[in-house]
């Protein structure tokens, strides 16, 4: 993850200097050999867990994906085994890296179809609680997707989209595309709403929250809407945006952004549980659970 994406936490977390490695795309080895059997079982616990509940709620794109590469209970993946088998099938590779990356590293790995991931596992007593993403929300929430030719695609454009929006100086529009679409997005298929976003996958509460909660709104994707859109960096997001099909990712991997900043730059934002009149509502939450958390009151 960029550390763009996340210099608002409340833990005011950015890739510092201070975890800077040797190399200077950030890589390091994973050091597969040198996971703990601790490690391992919160990998297990994790993955476990999360298999339940997405049963019925991942997209079907996840589920094959999931299928076809060496990722299993028993163990943290090995990421040279992951990449073998991405390589055959979307030229991608996963490189690791210790946590938070600087934006411009992040973006050029992207654009040369390295997913940088996260090498290290939570600790056990913090199973829900992340501040930066680590191997189980790297591999196991975005992994999978990237074994889909359209998610591929536009995955490497966010990296090319993300060099040039950083120069033009719009990387908030840009970021916040990527926050609700590979992080945070859900999609159509032929039974409901379905998960593919990486944040809402690798999250039990939230892959239960964003689908069968009633507080958020579920709206159709608007490009323009959404680069226009705050959002939750530090709780369940307020709304999801919902895609007809993977391959509406791949067509905007294919526009030119550039006059659209331009329009957008001058509009105001809106709040992340805003519903506007333009909006193609697919349900409107009651937004109970934030209004709960802003009186203080606990679920
Ligand atoms: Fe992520």
């Amino acid at each position: 993850m960029p550390a763009s994406l996340k210099e608002t936490t409340k833990h005011g977390l950015a890739a510092g200097d201070a975890q800077r490695p040797e190399r200077t795309d950030w890589t390091i080895d994973q050091g597969w050999d040198r996971y703990t059997a601790q490690e391992h079982g919160v990998w297990k616990t994790l993955f476990e867990r999360q298999s339940r509940l997405l049963l019925g709620r991942a997209c079907d794109e996840f589920v094959s994906g999931m299928a076809d590469l060496p990722i299993g209970a028993d163990q943290i993946p090995d990421f040279r085994h992951l990449s073998d088998i991405l390589m055959q099938r979307t030229g991608w590779q996963v490189v690791a890296v210790p946590g938070l990356v600087p934006d411009e590293v992040f973006f050029e790995h992207l654009a040369n179809r390295r997913f940088p991931a996260g090498q290290f596992i939570r600790k056990p007593h913090q199973l829900d609680y992340l501040e930066e993403p680590d191997v189980f929300h790297d591999v196991f929430g975005h992994v999978p997707m990237l074994m889909n030719p359209a998610i591929a695609d536009y995955i490497q454009a966010y990296g090319v989209g993300g060099l040039r929006a950083q120069q033009l100086g719009v990387l908030d529009k840009l970021a916040r595309v990527y926050w609700y679409t590979v992080e945070f997005g859900l999609v159509k298929q032929k039974d409901g709403l379905r998960i593919y976003g990486a944040g809402i996958a690798s999250s039990a509460s939230e892959s239960v929250f964003a689908l069968d909660d009633a507080s958020p709104n579920r709206i159709r994707f608007d490009l323009e809407r959404v680069m226009r859109t705050n959002y939750r960096i530090d709780d369940f997001q307020e709304t999801y945006f919902v895609i007809d099909s993977l391959d509406e990712l791949l067509a905007l991997a294919r526009i030119d952004f550039a006059p659209l900043y331009e329009r957008v730059q001058g509009q105001p934002d809106h709040e992340p549980g805003t519903v506007l009149a333009s909006d193609q509502v697919i349900s409107q939450g009651t937004g109970r659970y934030h209004a709960n958390k802003r009186q203080g009151v606990t679920q």
